[in-house]
């Protein structure tokens, strides 16, 4: 997510956006901008750069450009479309710097937008969303000078997720604002106003906010603050009082970075769909993957680490059973010292939420210059892997920034989805009936995420009962083995609970002897045809004093009776379950993790993103 911040008042506004921008570093961002308007002489200025805030503070400052003005707006960028530079940071401006304006979200129709501005005799100089966005507000805006109907007009035809802050050349003194499924903030000053995208932006100023609904407008100027529907009519919004610190507000008010993201999993999966859903279809053109280069797929490599490397195992088991294609997942620092043959029309699938992983870097280069064609499942925008791969799918998880993955994890999830599905569907394999069905049953996931969420409560309660665990198994088969990998991490990286995920299967084989009385068997039964299996093993472990934990799609009788502790999660097409088994699993790691009094978002010894081998 993106910062932003808007200012109206008495004070030189530069200062107070650069400062407020700063509460924002937290979030992760790529370049920063801020633009002042200098109402005396009717002058905008924007100020912008790739990097870090402290580069634009130093390039004021040496520019020595006198950005004086009590008005402005200013914003730090995560990049969604668009690589991070110079010219794609924010703000953005149309010609003349008639309307300059920042953004946070997603326009998904920005396309089309382009092409119907273009026909208008519109150019572009960005490579950015945001940039049709603008055009097409300066498009209204020249009809008659009025901001708000110049708004009202262009979100009616804006698709996607947003939150725009803009200025307007021939309305001095004003900051406009308009919201869409991205949070925005108006702050109440004296004798000056603020817009943020984050309580915490804003809060060394005021604590007396308005929170923006769906499809709302403000405008500032000074000290007034107005707000309008998406008509265009005024409506009255109650003012509240933050009683947040600055630490809380970051965190949106949880306690930690980690329980803020398990809780943007829902948007996180609804914005990688989005970006790739066209009307009832998914289109990976965009990611190079035509039907042509699908159909030439002969046999796939999924290379990752860690979670990424979970997200890998579960999409093997969907890939194989939809797109009938052998798929190999492997470790990436297993990979790239692996003597092996390369199997020709092969497709290499690198997974990795930072994109600078030094082994799956390294296994991606093995791949390429063994003349596997990459694909690149990613979440930062332009990041080493991003870059030296052949094809990109980007995870729209937004920065992530507890060490522990939940929200880019799930995103990876659902991009391995859409790749077998579209592998399926390319190679014959899956007929369209079946396919729409999956199409509209994926977008129902987000919402099921959410169902899961408000049941957190009995995760917490169970979560006090391991704060003295010393161990914990993980058990499934197929797609709930791929689950029972990601919950066991997230159980061992944040409560330093040891824990192992186990093929059900391979108890008898060895590990059922490390049972003792009162250890956390977790079972995840989330495939029909495998339950019986999975349970009797569960019950086997319990006969010999495990504590069953099940995580069990609604509606199953299994284990009813035998399981110390069940958690329902709702029905989905089974290829889709991991997304949803995954969820108390992340919530128990977590919970442990509290009770224990850990630094959750920080674990020891671990980093956000293993650059070094
Ligand atoms: C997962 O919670 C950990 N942060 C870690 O396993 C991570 O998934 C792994 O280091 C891979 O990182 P990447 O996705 O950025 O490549």
């Amino acid at each position: 997510m993106c910062g932003i911040l808007g200012y109206s008042g008495e004070r030189q506004a530069a200062e107070i956006l650069l400062d407020g921008l700063a509460k924002l570093e937290y979030r992760g961002y790529d370049s920063a901008g801020i633009a002042i308007f200098d109402s005396e002489h009717n002058k905008i200025t924007v100020e912008k750069n790739k990097g870090r805030l402290q580069t634009l503070r130093e390039k004021i400052k040496n520019n020595n450009a006198q950005l004086s003005g009590t008005c402005g707006i200013g914003h730090t960028r995560w990049a969604t479309h668009g690589e991070p530079s110079d010219t794609n940071a924010h703000p953005l401006w149309s010609d003349d710097l008639l309307v300059v304006a920042v953004h946070n979200g997603i326009v998904e129709n920005y396309k089309e937008l382009k092409q119907e501005l273009s026909e208008k005799g519109y150019t572009f100089y960005s490579q950015t969303d945001t940039e049709a966005a603008v055009k097409l507000i300066d498009y209204f805006y020249r009809e008659n000078n009025d901001p708000l109907s110049a708004i009202t007009s262009a979100i009616k035809k804006i698709e996607g997720s947003y939150c725009f802050v803009l200025l307007f050349k021939n309305n001095p003194g004003e900051v406009w604002g308009v919201r869409k499924d991205n949070p925005l903030i108006a702050g109440q000053g004296k004798g000056e106003s603020f817009l943020a995208s984050d309580v915490s932006a804003i809060l060394q100023d005021t604590r007396s906010v308005y929170y923006l609904d769906n499809m709302e407008i403000v405008k500032l100027n000074k000290g007034d603050v107005r707000f309008y529907d998406s008509e265009g009519h005024a409506v009255y919004k109650k003012l509240s009082r933050v009683t947040w610190d600055s630490q809380a507000a970051e965190k949106g008010g949880f306690e930690h970075f980690m329980m803020k993201e398990i809780h943007e999993q829902a948007r996180a999966v609804k914005d990688t769909l989005r970006s790739v859903l066209k009307g009832e279809k998914f289109d990976l053109s965009e990611s190079g993957l035509s039907d042509e280069n699908l159909k030439a797929v002969s046999n796939i490599y999924i290379i990752a680490c860690g979670s990424a490397y979970h997200a890998g195992v579960v999409a093997q088991y969907v890939l194989e059973d939809l797109a009938k294609i052998p798929v190999r997942v492997e470790l990436a620092s297993e990979f790239r010292y692996r003597k092996m043959p390369f199997e020709k029309n092969s497709l290499a699938v690198i997974i990795s939420q930072s994109g600078e992983t030094a082994d799956t870097l390294a296994a991606m280069r093995l791949a390429k210059n063994n003349g596997i064609k990459t694909l690149a499942i990613v979440n930062v925008v332009g990041s080493t892997i991003a870059r030296e791969a052949d094809n990109v799918f980007y995870t729209l998880a937004g920065p992530e920034i507890a060490v522990a993955t939940t929200k880019a994890y799930s995103g990876q999830l659902i991009a391995c989805y859409i790749l077998a599905m579209e592998l399926a569907r390319a190679r014959g394999e899956l007929d369209n009936v079946k396919y729409c069905e999956m199409v509209r049953e994926i977008q129902k996931l987000p919402e099921k995420i959410d169902e899961i969420l408000d049941e957190k409560e009995r995760i917490k309660e169970i979560a006090g009962s391991f704060i003295d665990a010393d161990g914990a198994f993980y058990l499934g088969r197929n797609i709930d083995y791929a689950v029972a990998m990601e919950g066991s991490l997230k159980m061992k990286e944040i409560s330093y609970v040891h824990s192992e995920a186990i093929a059900a299967g391979e108890m008898k084989h060895g590990p059922i002897s490390l049972i003792e009385r009162g250890m956390l068997i977790v079972g995840i039964l989330t495939q029909k045809n495998l339950y019986a299996k999975t349970a009797s093993n569960l019950i086997e472990a319990k006969s010999r004093g495990g504590f069953i934990l099940s995580v069990i799609t609604r509606g199953s009788e299994f284990l009813h009776d035998e399981a110390d502790f069940i958690f329902y999660i709702p029905e989905t097409d089974e290829h889709f379950s991991a997304s949803l088994a995954v969820i108390p699993l992340q919530l128990l790691g977590y919970y442990v993790a509290v009770a224990r009094k850990l630094d959750v978002d920080k674990p020891r010894n671990l980093a956000k993103s293993v650059t070094v081998e």
